[in-house]
């Protein structure tokens, strides 16, 4: 970090307060308008003199990339401003010719689908291993990765997700080792993991572990504005003029310096203050879980090195709960917002920018709520909330949320094929054994349940409709309507071209 540079918010502020008078976009001319705040207002400005240009970087792009490579260990550093979503969409773009095959996880986020629909990649997927006791999808494996690349000499690259949305991380390490004895690159989308590798007592980050490119959400886990993040390269296996050519094209012409300044920001206070930040994170989140050892009820993912700190999983199998409802009770009763939440568990994140408050305030309510728990105030559920809530919640049934994953290998017909093919709209009952149309995605955290060219199985066809009954945030459904009374969804019209190709190799 040049310590000489003055920060980039610094600098936009100054800018805003000298008397040049703005000929130029934006149209707010950095004055309020309507309910547009000034102090938003007068910092927004377009690439004018003395503010470089991210797409053609010479000075003071240059250097602050420069200091986020060395904060990270990259050899070279991107600012992003359309999240990670842009960084996953240029670095797929970039590492793979138009057609060729992709290895990824099959609970990457849908970005990685769109760059495949994009660029019309064949897909072969890896299924995550399932932690059946608390229903959630553990990170890929170095063996599944050796596996796949031994049967599939075609694989181009090799995508995955580490730390997963619910914080379970990779061996990248030995994962990157496998995948560059064939001579490929490996993508790792780290969106949830923008802390890792900056201090002691963390697991390093994919930089680090020796990834050819990583993306990272800043704004998810370090304390910066939404839609920012930061892509990284290491060697040579992916040709960096094209991927400055994809980031380009993804990316906006008129980046936001508010968004690139609170990336700089953020990169620059983590450098000046990482140690004691991270510190007092761990140590905060270390309390947390001493004091959750009370709990009777309602469960933790463990603390271990393979499972970011950032993460809190609270496990509500066998609670009395489901997930959901711990979650509209932690929002309802005591005004805590977790992230997201599914039948099985909630999800709280916690990143440096939490203060001592965010970690009592939830260990008082989670203890609070298990008291509650013990004295029964939930139980027995009543059989009309859903008979798999009621099953699992009351600890009977084993876990099955996520075996809407299907068999290990290719996809039933290829992603842009599917997703281009004619549809209809069928209702969820008849859609077994049909091949989707449509993306069916759970949101949060917005990895699909079905891909277009999946062939639909009756098991997810139930699990749709129970996360639809608990009030998960299902999206690719269509609601009942009074023209069509029941949920359906896009499935590929029978006997087009490509079912019938599918339907051919799958007999
Ligand atoms: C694993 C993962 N990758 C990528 C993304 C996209 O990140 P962004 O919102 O920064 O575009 C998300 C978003 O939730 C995610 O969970």
């Amino acid at each position: 970090m040049n310590p000489s540079l003055e920060a980039l918010f610094s600098q936009l502020r100054r800018y805003s307060e000298s008397t040049y008078y703005p000929y130029h976009m934006p149209g707010h001319k950095r004055r309020a308008f309507g309910a547009l705040p000034h102090e938003l207002a007068a910092l927004d400005i377009t690439e004018i003199d003395g503010f470089d240009n991210l797409h053609q970087p010479e000075e003071l792009f240059a250097a602050l990339q420069r200091d986020a490579a060395r904060l990270y260990g990259a050899e070279e550093s991107f600012y992003l401003i359309n999240g990670s979503t842009g960084g996953i969409l240029s670095a797929v773009s970039a590492a793979l010719p138009e057609g060729g095959r992709l290895l990824m996880a099959r609970n990457c986020h849908r970005a990685a689908y769109h760059a495949a629909y994009l660029r019309r990649l064949k897909i072969s997927y890896l299924y995550p291993p399932i932690l059946e006791r608390y229903d959630l999808c553990d990170a890929v494996t170095p063996k599944q990765v050796r596996g796949a690349l031994e049967r599939e000499p075609e694989i181009g690259a090799v995508l995955v997700v580490s730390p997963t949305y619910e914080g379970r991380i990779a061996d990248i390490r030995a994962i990157a080792e496998i995948v560059h004895k064939k001579g490929i690159p490996l993508i790792v989308d780290e969106a949830h993991g923008a802390h890792l590798g900056l201090a002691r007592g963390f697991a390093e980050n994919s930089c680090q572990a020796g990834a050819d490119l990583v993306i990272h959400s800043v704004h998810k886990t370090l304390p910066a504005m939404t839609q920012t993040a930061l892509l990284h390269v290491n060697g040579t296996l992916v040709d960096r003029d094209r991927l400055r050519r994809f980031l380009r094209i993804y990316q906006s012409s008129s980046p936001s310096y508010v968004l690139m300044a609170s990336i700089e920001n953020a990169v620059r206070v983590i450098n000046t203050e990482k140690e004691e930040l991270f510190a007092r994170f761990e140590s905060r989140y270390r309390e947390m879980m001493r004091g959750l050892r009370g709990c009777r009820r309602l469960s933790f993912l463990p603390p271990e090195p393979k499972q970011d700190i950032g993460k809190l999983v609270i496990c509500a199998i066998g609670s009395g709960l489901t997930g959901r409802q711990v979650y509209d009770i932690l929002r309802q009763e005591y005004r805590l917002q977790p992230e997201m939440a599914s039948w099985a568990y909630c999800l709280a994140m916690f990143t440096v920018g939490d203060s001592q408050e965010a970690y009592d305030r939830m260990t008082d309510a989670l203890l609070a709520l298990d008291r509650r728990l013990l004295a029964g105030e939930w139980e027995p559920q009543a059989p009309e909330k859903g008979a798999v809530d009621r099953k699992t919640a009351c600890g009977e049934g084993a876990a099955l949320v996520t075996r809407f994953f299907q068999d290990e290998g290719q996809e039933a017909i290829p992603l842009a094929d599917a997703w281009d093919s004619e549809t209809e709209q069928v209702p969820l009952r008849d859609a077994p054994g049909r091949f989707a149309g449509e993306f069916v995605n759970l949101y949060p955290p917005g990895i699909p349940l079905l891909v277009p060219g999946e062939r639909i199985t009756r098991t997810q066809c139930t699990q749709i409709a129970e996360y639809i009954a608990q009030g998960l945030n299902v999206q690719g459904i269509v609601e009942p309507s009074e023209r069509r009374p029941e949920l359906s969804l896009r499935v590929i019209k029978q006997d087009s071209d490509v079912t019938h190709i599918a339907e051919t190799r799958w007999r």
